[in-house]
């Protein structure tokens, strides 16, 4: 089925009344659990290398990866360059075959990121690349625990909507409603009206950052109200991390204190000598065990992970069986 553009998977999406789920890939095991996903519930899907990962992986190297995971792929897959702030990197990105890019100068005045974003579409356009740019500005960072606020001065104005992409042509416009990129430490509130007439007054898909943390609930309510195309990366970090804290839990040598709390409370003195002595006892003994847990089995455990994390989040998205 192989490579599509990201115009092509969202102009059926928006007919069809889904959002399809763009995930970030960092690595082979990230890779293979969201195409294993996408595969298993017949769903498009988009798979995406953000700028802000590439201290963790070579660009082309990841780059040949998930465009041969694309062509091999039996759904339709976006390969997508997501936050692109350096022109040459968006450029890079292209040339090594990715079917959609973003342009990311939120942070710029309208006139620039206009500008910005007209540059990167006169390119792309010539070579039949998608162009994903950002009006109003959804903070934060992906992955990161600090997340703060959304600051309503960030959002997308609605009036700013249409000049700006009647301006720039692009392919699909990220919006800012009230998402963070990241853990939230508070309870996220959307600007769904504003939402509703964002849509209304553009033509072209919108599309939702910062997609993780949020409920089933708002999710449904974004694509009810225009939202194509969902961001997401925490959550399936989160994900990995837990499935291989439960591998390390259930199969790693534990220390077994069995016995130890026989004893009534007035002997605490007497407990902890025991236990103390239990766990000397165990940690001598582990050290001559065999390690029960394996790297490969904890690269399966974050695929595992990720797979499960994406098909929830597709099943929700209502992109299963779309392929
Ligand atoms: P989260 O890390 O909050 O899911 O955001 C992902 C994102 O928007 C990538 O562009």
């Amino acid at each position: 089925m192989a490579l599509y553009t990201l115009r092509e998977v969202l102009e059926k999406a928006e007919k069809g009344k889904y959002s399809v789920g763009m995930f970030n890939v960092l690595n082979v095991e990230m890779l293979r659990g969201i195409i294993g996903a996408a595969e298993e519930l017949r769903s498009p899907v988009i798979i995406a290398l953000a700028e802000v990962h590439l201290p963790f992986v070579d660009f082309e190297d990841i780059s040949h990866l998930m465009i041969k995971a694309a062509k091999d792929a039996d759904v339709p897959v976006v390969v997508h360059f997501d936050h692109g702030q350096s022109f040459e990197n968006i450029v890079k990105a292209i040339h090594y075959g990715f079917t959609s890019v973003m342009i990311d100068a939120s942070m710029e005045s309208f006139d620039e990121n206009v500008r910005r974003t007209k540059e990167i579409v006169k390119i792309a356009k010539v070579l039949g690349v998608s162009v994903e740019a950002e009006l109003g500005h959804v903070g934060g960072s992906e992955g990161s625990s600090e997340t703060t606020f959304a600051p309503e001065d960030y959002y997308t104005k609605v009036e700013d909507a249409k000049k700006f992409v009647d301006s720039t042509n692009i392919d699909a416009l990220a919006v800012a409603i009230g998402t963070v990129h990241g853990e939230y430490k508070f309870t996220p509130k959307l600007d769904f009206k504003r939402l509703e007439e964002i849509k209304k007054s553009v033509n072209i898909p919108l599309v939702l950052h910062g997609g993780s943390g949020l409920s089933d609930d708002d999710f449904k309510k974004a694509i009810k109200y225009g939202i194509s195309k969902i961001n997401i990366f925490t959550d399936m970090s989160l994900a990995a991390v837990n499935s291989i804290e439960e591998l390390l839990e259930c199969k790693c040598n534990k220390i077994n204190c069995e016995g130890c709390f026989g004893l009534n409370k007035p002997d605490k003195e007497k407990l902890i000598e025991i236990i103390v002595k239990k766990v000397v006892q165990e940690i001598k003994e582990m050290d001559k065990k065999e390690r029960k847990v394996t790297y490969p089995d904890i690269i399966q455990a974050s695929m595992e992970g990720i797979k499960e994390e994406v098909k929830k989040k597709m099943r929700v998205f209502g992109s299963v069986n779309k392929a």
